[in-house]
């Protein structure tokens, strides 16, 4: 009885947000196509603005000057993408897993690897944040950070996903390797990869000082954010990556989290993001 009630009360939640975020009728649409075998298109309106990836991205935002551009490299399903509240939404994918024949009025896609899509774009196209949540690798990270950094507004933010590895196992470089590792190690598929991402903390804390580096610690898992404190106006230069190729997770993260990261509670670094102050 009591399991009953709480599952129509969730549904009842849910339903109601559908009708109230007007997306009722796209996600039975979406129903029908995934029932189909086909794939699902983005939903129109943001349905979940506060909680999840979402609710972080869009809590920067509401303090940003402008959130007129938001990009986010690597999209997959869109779940985090539909969900962002900023005028224009681009993101660019190898292969996103959303029919993208009919979008969102205000969404770009571009089907690419981010490296294709920043050698392509326009030098002077500016973002007020970008998401980084593509391969979880430190030396692609790294790349996408310094094109991302070289077209952000000065007021901009860089999210980054899967800054900190779960264990040794999901922190493994290579994610096949990493996959078959898991199931060695843990006896489960249930696994998840973070890659060496975490090294781009460390190498920008070390080489590139003129970022601001902050660490959350939720919801569901760390995530960085970066944001200019200097040096506006110049165009950020990638630096040689080779010193960090043998620093192991089990080294770095001996004593936990480095201090290299930065991290605080979400409120304490929208109030940092906020309290800027911006000679123009
Ligand atoms: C973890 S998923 C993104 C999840 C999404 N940001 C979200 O919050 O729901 C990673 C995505 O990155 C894409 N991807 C991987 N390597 C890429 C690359 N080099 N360029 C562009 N997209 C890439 C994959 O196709 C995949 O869809």
């Amino acid at each position: 009885m009591n399991r009953d009630y709480h599952r129509l009360m969730k549904f009842i939640k849910k339903l109601s947000r559908l009708i109230v975020t007007r997306n009722l009728f796209h996600v039975l649409r979406n129903k029908i196509q995934t029932s189909n075998g086909k794939k699902h298109f983005l939903l129109p309106r943001p349905l979940d603005t506060k909680y999840g990836v979402s609710g972080v991205i869009n809590s920067i935002l509401n303090v940003l000057p402008k959130r007129e551009n938001y990009l986010e490299v690597g999209i997959f399903k869109g779940a985090t993408f539909q969900s962002v509240i900023a005028d224009n939404k681009w993101g660019v994918d190898i292969d996103p897993a959303f029919d993208i024949t009919k979008l969102p009025r205000n969404t770009t896609v571009f089907v690419n690897s981010s490296d294709n899509f920043f050698a392509e774009l326009r030098p002077d196209k500016k973002f007020d944040m970008i998401y980084i949540d593509a391969e979880h690798t430190f030396v692609q990270a790294y790349r996408e950070l310094v094109h991302s950094i070289n077209h952000l507004n000065n007021w901009g933010v860089i999210l980054l996903d899967d800054t900190v590895p779960f264990d040794s196992v999901a922190a493994i470089s290579d994610e096949s390797e990493s996959k078959r590792e898991a199931i060695r190690v843990h006896g489960s598929n249930k696994w998840s990869h973070q890659g060496d991402v975490w090294k781009l903390i460390l190498q920008v804390s070390e080489l590139h000082k003129e970022l601001v580096v902050r660490t959350v610690l939720g919801p569901s898992r760390p995530r960085t954010i970066m944001w200019r404190n200097g040096l506006f106006g110049t165009k950020m230069q990638s630096a040689p990556t080779d010193k960090l190729a043998s620093l192991t997770y089990e080294t770095a993260f001996a004593q936990g989290i480095p201090k290299e990261f930065g991290v605080q509670d979400l409120s304490y670094i929208v109030a940092e993001i906020k309290n800027r102050k911006f000679a123009n």
